[in-house]
């Protein structure tokens, strides 16, 4: 695991979206996972930007989500679907075919869930996983106590993940309590991953995550197993960390940071929305 120390969340979102772009230029046909949540918006607007600025090229790209919601079609401005559509999708030369998220309609839900990390397997698995970290630690819905190897299946949401989310609903009351996520195990099959984490909201579980010990209390610490896994924060998601100056010594020397060290002053895709 390395972790880099930006100085807040717009530069952290820029950092992440270059490393994407960066792994889309080397490979083309990239399996890219995708992450929800208002984390990511900013992340999906500089790839907007550099698709529209840079000719930054998704044709031949393959996107696999994180989760989605059981019970709300597609089309639901709830949905994970809507919410890719509208923050990334829609604005880059992606062919819709290519993107995948867990089918949350499914009548069959185990069937669903065991098709979905077929698709993936068919197209050599995960590339590069782009993650989130929720405030009680989970990647994608994972929720305290998942399995650290459990594959894609439905799962019910913790109280507290319903709480932040549902207030993302026109309606709270209609938030589903179950969704489908990849699991830790389908995550850790990534053969590489970055994840971002902005906010002061965010200090505690980050430390607890990166620096704590590997429990199923707290998902992501489970990304400590993982051999090429990037962790990208803002100073105020950093406070609680103990080995920031190791952190900020590795960015400042290691050469793989070089090309990110000095950037070009960055113009913001969105207002700040996370606290
Ligand atoms: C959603 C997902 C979640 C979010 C997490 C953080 O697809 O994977 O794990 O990344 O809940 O959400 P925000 O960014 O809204 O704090």
């Amino acid at each position: 695991m390395e972790l880099v120390i930006q100085p807040d969340a717009e530069r952290a979102a820029w950092l992440v979206a270059s490393l994407i772009a960066k792994a889309l230029r080397q490979k083309p046909h990239l399996v890219l996972g995708l992450a929800t949540g208002r984390t990511m918006e900013r992340v999906y607007g500089y790839l907007v930007r550099m698709h529209r600025e840079e000719g930054l090229d998704f044709s031949l790209c393959r996107t696999f989500n994180l989760d989605e919601y059981i019970g709300l079609r597609p089309d639901h401005p709830g949905s994970y679907r809507y919410y890719m559509d509208q923050n990334l999708f829609k604005h880059i030369n992606i062919d819709p075919r290519n993107t995948f998220l867990p089918d949350g309609m499914a009548a069959d839900l185990p069937a669903a869930c065991r098709r979905y990390e077929e698709t993936m397997l068919e197209f050599g698995g995960i590339d590069l996983q782009l993650l989130g970290i929720g405030a009680d630690g989970h990647i994608g819905f994972n929720e305290s106590l998942s399995a650290l190897r459990s594959r894609t299946r439905d799962k019910a949401l913790a109280p507290s993940t319903i709480a932040v989310n549902s207030t993302l609903f026109a309606h709270p009351g209609e938030m589903p309590k179950r969704a489908i996520t990849m699991g830790v195990g389908t995550i850790l099959d990534a053969r590489t991953i970055i994840l971002l984490v902005t906010g002061k909201s965010k200090a505690d579980i980050l430390a607890k995550a990166v620096e704590g010990p590997i429990t199923s209390m707290v998902s992501a610490s489970a990304l400590q197993l993982h051999s090429k896994c990037r962790v990208v924060v803002d100073e105020s998601a950093a406070a609680k960390l103990q080995a920031q100056d190791y952190y900020r010594w590795i960015y400042e020397t290691e050469s793989d940071w070089e090309e990110f060290r000095h950037p070009q002053p960055i113009q913001k895709v969105l207002p700040l929305t996370t606290g």
